[in-house]
């Protein structure tokens, strides 16, 4: 490489663009269909173009990979599926010189079966105080200790041989941590120094609102408060301590934190613990410019008193692909309603997304691309026995499922499996190709020429606080600093507003220069 390294600001966090990267499926380097950090490292000059600063790998360590690698057998080990630990150091290096930083992905719920303090546990060892061991109720112990039921659909407990029952709140082979066992605090920050010493610059935290359970691991009631394993207050002092081992390292958090209370979300970014969260309400909500325009405001407002910045989130490994749902009559997203066979228009999606990636660009805060969003790949439909995801198979085949975000990633288009390496874990769906980067690349219509050039112009916006601007019903505008972002969601075009130039815009304007329905504009003030 040779190039001096870019200097790199304390306060990238504050703004970057983050790039999630979900190995499996990104590029695929040894050509044995499931993607791996070799293959990463051959595109960092793809993410380098992109123009993104810094990459968020879903985890890549050791793992039976029966949630897609959120089962973690040992959190300082790469699977080998992926590569090595050596790799992993390699590519947080390689990408740091070209500018770029890494955020590793900590999961402090659960561990996998696999895990040496489970199996320990199982043996009937002191390691099942690191777990949630009960005996069952009923006459003979037959009932599980508590009626609490898993993410995944199904009871969250299971039994085992020698009739005592374990708690976990995904799958069964993903056993819940006990934290209030100082051991368990005590790894974690061990598990923290590890990756902060290899140079990453950030950690996502995995289902940060459910570590913490009630000891007493009593029935759920609705409407109980607390809650017995959501939001809990010990949770803070754990957050806390990982805090202070982040500011060794100038390292940062940002925190999967699903809560519909704002107030209660807001106590995660206090100044003394995670840096940020994911912002669900503006990923989840539908396209309908009076709610997005809520949503804004409502993240802004929550934020701005414990100067925590925003982040923007349209999509992730968990949930539809954004130009699939942006077709569909209900725009919005939900996990109680995902369904086989949901009709979509991906033409309107794609006119959406593409306005929506300018929306969510021109916020103040940080934005999240998922990987496959640059090239607007609609949501696949997965054979149904080449299903991997537990969420399929526990919710009785109801829910198909999230491996149709997940497939493979199409790069160049005359190449087998679109070049993503060899036969893909998951299948991609027939046309796949036609969403290669390489094909993408030279067209400057395309969704990645998008990308790209909005996040080459975003600087524009600086670091400027958004002020709204007067618009027609359906049509959202605001500026910050002396750029102006317009999007349009409503049926008659919208004029634009006085400016010097146009920086950029999500589809064409009408022949009277006014914004159409569902497009977007960036202009300069
Ligand atoms: C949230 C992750 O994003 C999801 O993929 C995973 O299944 C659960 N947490 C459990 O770790």
């Amino acid at each position: 490489m040779g190039q001096p390294t870019p200097a790199l600001n304390d306060d990238w966090w504050r703004s970057a663009v983050i790039y999630q990267v979900y190995v499996r499926s990104f590029a695929d380097g040894d050509g044995d269909g499931t993607g791996d950090l070799a293959g990463v490292r051959a595109r960092l000059p793809y993410l380098a173009e992109l123009g993104v600063d810094a990459l968020w790998f879903n985890p890549w360590y050791l793992s039976p990979m029966k949630d897609g690698g959120y089962d973690v057998a040992d959190y300082r080990a790469i699977d080998p599926a992926f590569g090595t630990l050596a790799e992993a150091e390699k590519l947080i290096a390689e990408a740091r010189e070209l500018g770029i930083r890494t955020i590793v992905d900590i999961v402090p719920n659960h561990v996998s079966d696999q895990h040496p303090w489970f199996r320990a546990a199982l043996t009937g060892g002191p390691e099942r105080e690191l777990f949630h061991f009960r005996p069952g109720r009923g006459e003979h112990g037959e009932l599980p200790p508590n009626d609490w039921r898993s993410e995944f659909g199904g009871p969250a407990w299971t039994r085992l041989p020698d009739g005592d029952w374990y708690l976990h709140l995904f799958a069964p082979e993903q056993p819940d941590l006990n934290w209030a066992h100082p051991a368990v605090r005590q790894e974690h920050e061990d598990i923290l120094r590890f990756w902060f010493e290899r140079g990453v610059a950030g950690v996502r935290i995995d289902s940060a609102a459910l570590p913490a359970k009630d000891p007493r691991l009593p029935d759920f009631t609705a409407g109980r408060d607390p809650h017995p394993y959501v939001d809990r207050d010990e949770l803070h002092d754990v957050y806390r301590g990982w805090r202070a081992v982040a500011d060794e390292y100038g390292g940062v958090f940002v925190g999967e934190v699903w809560l519909p209370d704002t107030e209660r979300f807001a106590r995660y970014l206090r100044p003394d613990e995670l840096h940020t969260a994911f912002n669900f309400s503006f990923m989840t909500c539908p396209w309908h410019a009076a709610r997005l325009r809520t949503s804004i405001e409502d993240t802004l407002a929550e934020h701005a008193p414990i100067g925590a910045p925003a982040t923007w989130v349209l999509c992730n490994h968990d949930v539809t692909r954004t130009v699939t749902r942006y077709g569909r009559a209900d725009t919005g997203f939900d996990f109680a309603t995902k369904a086989f066979g949901t009709p979509t228009d991906l033409t309107l999606g794609t006119r959406r997304a593409r306005a929506a990636a300018l929306l969510s660009l021109a916020l103040p805060g940080a934005v999240y691309v998922y990987q496959g969003e640059e090239l607007g790949l609609p949501e696949a439909d997965i054979p149904l026995d080449r299903i991997e995801d537990p969420m399929h198979a526990r919710s009785g085949g109801v829910d198909p499922g999230r491996d149709g975000c997940r497939v493979p990633l199409p790069w160049t288009a005359g190449a087998p499996h679109a070049g993503f390496g060899g036969e893909p874990w998951l299948p991609q769906p027939a046309g796949w190709a036609s969403y290669a980067a390489d094909r993408q690349e030279t067209d400057p219509g395309s969704m990645l020429t998008l990308y790209r050039e909005a996040i080459r112009l975003r600087p524009a916006f600086g670091d400027a606080p958004l002020t709204w601007l007067p618009a027609p019903d359906g049509v959202l505008a605001f500026t910050r600093a002396d750029a102006l972002c317009l999007v349009n969601l409503a049926d008659p075009p919208a004029g634009l507003p006085a400016h010097t130039s146009l920086l950029l815009a999500s589809g064409p304007l009408d022949p009277d220069g006014r914004l159409p329905k569902d497009t977007a504009v960036w202009l300069r003030a």
